[in-house]
């Protein structure tokens, strides 16, 4: 069901003092192609869903957070000056953006605050971000004047993952939470931060994520893995070429010449986001073309990476993709960091229901349950509502 602001508001005014606060929202993501690309300073192609977080917000004239989960039915109290910090994961990303709203030179006060979500949790579609991105848009515009630019926004919640909560993770999902625009991809070079809107309106296809409900438990040491990975083949590289920085910045020789040098699984890794680098390129001129079979063949490229070489995919998101290619799916492929989550599916319209109902009869028969299914709409990014 849709989270309506009325959602957040009832509880809000139950939790707190009866009175009412400023709204915000922000969105998950849902991404094309160029996954495990952004902290490699590579290219992806996200976009905005519309579903994501709505959290209620008002000052409360003292030094302390108090902030209530909806959906977990949870409330966490800290102060703001707490060098710690709570220790309820979901309360650690609130935390993690006061202190990085403070560094970028907001002065945060203590608030009262209720959210809830609707974007699905740990499907890959990014709803750690939407938190984020949602409190950090907020704390802007309630103490800060909007003063803080929205590239800042994005990298305080990439930050607050880094400091707060141990996930490496690269800026594309706070990117796209905030800069999200409805009806359009974005393309971001993370490395230069150039970032491009393409009109997103498949005549003809629809994009269909299939959510596999595995929810991997070591997801966030295994990210952290890989970008370990591809940061030890830079290393190798860059003894040799100077001016080196990322893989964005490696050639196919360069990365044989120190294939000898490195573990087998980080040679690997590299040849998959050397590979991505292009099929991102190779996907933005198919779709100014028109050309969404050579999107979707790219998307099983990707896939197949990121399951043989990356090693970030599962039986089950395998198994979707092999039902998605059996039913004629144009491109399927793991979405997000993998290890568990959503495939994302481009798909003629007229084949989108006939495969939806083979994909859950089908992983229901092996797994024993059924696959949720989501239409991508692209929505906004952060905003106020209220
Ligand atoms: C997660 C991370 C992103 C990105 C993707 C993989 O969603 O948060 O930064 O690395 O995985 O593309």
């Amino acid at each position: 069901m849709k989270l309506t602001i009325e959602d957040v508001r009832s509880r809000f005014i139950k939790h707190f003092d009866g009175s009412t606060g400023s709204v915000y929202a922000s969105p998950g993501r849902i991404n094309l192609i160029g996954e495990h690309t952004d902290y490699n300073g590579g290219f992806v192609f996200p976009g905005a869903v519309d579903k994501g977080m709505i959290a209620e917000i008002k000052p409360n004239g003292t030094n302390k957070v108090r902030a209530y989960s909806i959906d977990l039915k949870d409330l966490v109290e800290f102060d703001l000056d707490d060098p710690k910090g709570p220790s309820a994961s979901w309360a650690r990303y609130i935390y993690g953006i006061c202190q990085e709203m403070k560094a970028r030179g907001v002065e945060v006060k203590g608030f009262n605050t209720a959210f809830a979500g609707d974007v699905p949790l740990g499907a890959g579609m990014s709803s750690s971000a939407a938190l984020e991105s949602c409190y950090a848009f907020a704390l802007n515009d309630l103490f800060g004047d909007n003063k803080v630019e929205k590239f800042e926004l994005a990298k305080a919640g990439q930050a607050t993952e880094h400091k707060y909560v141990g996930v490496n993770c690269g800026i594309m999902d706070q990117f796209a939470s905030v800069f999200g625009k409805k009806g359009h991809l974005i393309r971001l070079d993370c490395r230069s931060l150039e970032y491009e809107y393409f009109p997103f309106d498949p005549k003809g296809y629809k994009l269909v994520l299939v959510n596999s409900c595995v929810k991997h438990e070591l997801a966030s040491s295994a990210y952290n893995d890989r970008r370990r990975s591809c940061e030890n083949v830079v290393a190798h590289i860059a003894a040799k070429h100077a001016g080196v920085e990322t893989l964005r910045d490696a050639d196919w020789a360069m990365l044989e010449e120190v294939k000898d040098e490195v573990p087998q699984e980080d040679y690997n890794c590299a040849k998959y986001v050397i590979g991505e680098k292009d099929r991102v390129l190779a996907v933005c001129d198919a779709l100014k073309a028109g050309d969404y079979e050579t999107v979707g063949q790219k998307m099983y490229e990707t896939h197949e990476g990121l399951s043989k070489d990356y090693l970030v995919s599962c039986p089950e998101l395998d198994y979707l993709n092999d039902i998605a290619r059996e039913c004629g799916v144009t491109g399927s492929r793991v979405m997000g960091g993998g290890f568990g989550g959503c495939t994302i599916n481009l798909v003629e319209e007229a084949l989108a229901q006939p495969f939806i109902d083979t994909v859950k009869a089908k992983y229901k028969e092996k797994f024993g349950k059924e696959p949720l299914i989501y239409n991508v709409v692209i929505g906004d990014g952060s905003r106020k509502l209220l």
